[in-house]
């Protein structure tokens, strides 16, 4: 079965960007000059996703209005004769149809915020987008996952290696190199204390899930900082069903902290032939005063 329906959710608050995200949804912030969510979006057609379904909360109206038409822009571009904005922010809009809208009333964790998409998803496999979760590939990171379930027919998440220090801000595996970069899940555990942590093998936010999740996410059993994690409905479905892990070739940025976010910034900004040269200069001039 083809992967065609994409999760991505997107109702936390932002808190970590105060004041920036008072009145804007954090997904909005620019890397560069597009927004977070539009990359994981762009990721997920690529990869061949035709339905996007976004789990939002309250005060994410930019976000829907952001792959909507916008009339007055258009109106103005046009009279100007901008044609390639005028083209850039009309392509931006996709297919009627191909974006669904539903809430988490609660903020009761990842799991919870997956489960709430039960119903639009049904009953097939679908991949999940943390968008704050910034890859830089050369490969399209969604798409390599998708060839893969394509041949193994099962779950898996992307993986890479952090600093043991790191594990309790991930989910964390325990797991065994099956083939190059393919990783079979033994074991998973949802933000250990580095002493407990069985690897330093982490989860980042990428998935493609079986709709057996969904059983385990509606037992709605807490865990980690009191939340519904995903990683449990998980480590449940291992019993069950073989997951996988994919190392990916690439940079991760964590777009939902501070350093992370500068750091993407930077990263993406560099890979643009009309900024590189002027920011070169520019860190240069300054790492003389580190
Ligand atoms: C979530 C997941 C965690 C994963 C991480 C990747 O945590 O629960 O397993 O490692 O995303 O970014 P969060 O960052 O939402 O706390």
């Amino acid at each position: 079965m083809k992967i065609k329906k994409a999760v991505f959710p997107v109702a936390g608050l932002g808190t970590r960007f105060i004041p920036a995200t008072k009145a804007m949804a954090k997904e909005m912030l620019p890397v560069v000059d597009k927004p977070i969510i539009q990359y994981a979006v762009e990721e997920a057609f690529a990869a061949g996703i035709e339905q996007i379904i976004f789990v939002t909360g309250r005060g994410k109206k930019a976000l829907e209005d952001h792959f909507d038409r916008s009339y007055e822009i258009e109106h103005v571009l046009k009279q100007k004769g901008k044609t390639d904005l005028l083209m850039q922010i009309q392509e931006l809009v996709p297919k009627t149809g191909t974006i669904i809208y539903t809430r988490q009333h609660e903020p009761l964790g990842l799991g919870h915020a997956i489960w709430c998409a039960r119903d639009i998803v049904g009953d097939e496999p679908f991949a999940v987008l943390l968008a704050d979760d910034l890859i830089q590939t050369d490969k399209p990171i969604l798409s390599e996952m998708v060839k893969i379930f394509d041949r193994l027919r099962a779950s898996m998440a992307a993986v890479m290696e952090i600093e043991k220090d790191q594990t309790d801000k991930y989910g964390i595996l325990d797991a065994q190199e099956l083939e190059k970069n393919i990783f079979k899940i033994n074991d998973m555990v949802e933000k250990p204390s580095p002493d407990k942590a069985p690897s330093n093998l982490a989860i980042v936010g990428r998935y493609i899930l079986t709709p057996k999740i969904f059983e385990y996410l509606g037992k709605k059993e807490k865990g980690a900082g009191g939340e519904i994690q995903l990683t449990d409905a998980m480590k449940t479905l291992l019993k069950e069903q073989p997951i996988y892990g994919y190392k990916f070739n690439g940079q991760r940025f964590d777009c939902g902290d501070k350093v992370g976010f500068q750091m993407a910034n930077l990263a993406f900004a560099l890979e643009r032939p009309d900024m590189r040269d002027r920011l070169i200069k520019f860190i240069k001039k300054i790492q003389k005063d580190f």
